[in-house]
């Protein structure tokens, strides 16, 4: 099962959907983290989107390449003031090669989780070490998975409940970690709806993905202030180094 490419609708609401993160610190001190762990070198941003992150980290200096499977998406990335000057290949993820190496590659806003089945979250893993330099850092933000958080014989939970959005996850299929988000939202006016399924990932099983494609963990933190992540945390940014390969260990 591939990803879900979104469509003109969803893409025209995204930025208005999420007006709360574009202006929050966390999306501020994203950006910091990120051009830090860039350093001097060019950086791909794995789905883009209307590139929320692209386009501060690009003002900052940083030069920014992208990856995105919905065209629409990318549409409303140009429309933007300096959105022309980023670079993006159309394409999936798990597969799309952009030419050039880079210090940082980075997918956030828990995308890997739209990627719905463990081969293809792996394929991405690869695609990203592909892209690395040695010593290169691939950062992963994802949400822990909150299975607790549906009562036992329920296969469902509403995780928002706002005037202007309504949001419901059901768990379809826990043998092969999916679940489905649905989305009721107003936007201006309008109203939106969006289905699609995700694949929901442990923090374990992102470590040994990173480790089966040449990475070792170098940080995990619960959010973008580096905060320590814990059993009770509920998000996490993991950063993974690609190890060179005359340092990896013999299997
Ligand atoms: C939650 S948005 C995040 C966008 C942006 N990274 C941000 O932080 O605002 C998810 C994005 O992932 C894209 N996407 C989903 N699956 C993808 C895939 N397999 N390859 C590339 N992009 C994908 C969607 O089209 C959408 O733009």
């Amino acid at each position: 099962m591939g990803s879900v490419e979104w469509d003109r609708d969803l893409a025209e609401v995204y930025d208005a959907m999420y007006a709360d993160q574009f202006a929050s610190d966390a999306a501020d001190a994203m950006v910091e983290v990120l051009a830090e762990l860039a350093g001097d070198g060019p950086v791909l941003e794995l789905a883009v989107g209307t590139g929320r992150i692209a386009l501060p980290l690009a003002a900052k200096g940083v030069d920014v390449h992208g990856i995105e499977l919905s065209r629409h998406m990318v549409q409303q990335l140009r429309a933007k003031r300096g959105g022309g000057a980023i670079p993006v290949a159309v394409g999936d993820m798990t597969t799309a090669r952009v030419a050039g190496r880079f210090s940082l590659v980075y997918l956030v806003a828990n995308t890997i989780m739209n990627v719905t089945t463990q081969d293809e979250q792996l394929m991405v893993f690869a695609n990203a070490a592909e892209h690395l330099e040695d010593g290169g850092c691939f950062v992963v933000e994802v949400v822990v998975p909150q299975l607790h958080a549906i009562p036992p014989g329920e296969r469902s939970r509403v995780f928002t409940l706002e005037p202007n959005h309504v949001g419901i996850e059901t768990l379809d299929d826990r043998v092969g970690q999916i679940a489905w988000s649905h989305h009721w939202m107003s936007v201006d006016g309008r109203l939106v709806q969006h289905s699609a399924p995700y694949r929901y990932v442990w923090p374990s099983e992102l470590d040994l993905m990173a480790r089966i494609n040449g990475f070792r963990l170098r940080d995990r933190w619960a959010d973008w202030q580096r905060s320590t992540f814990t059993e009770s945390s509920t998000t996490q940014v993991a950063v993974f180094e690609k190890v060179s390969s005359v340092d990896q260990p013999v299997r």
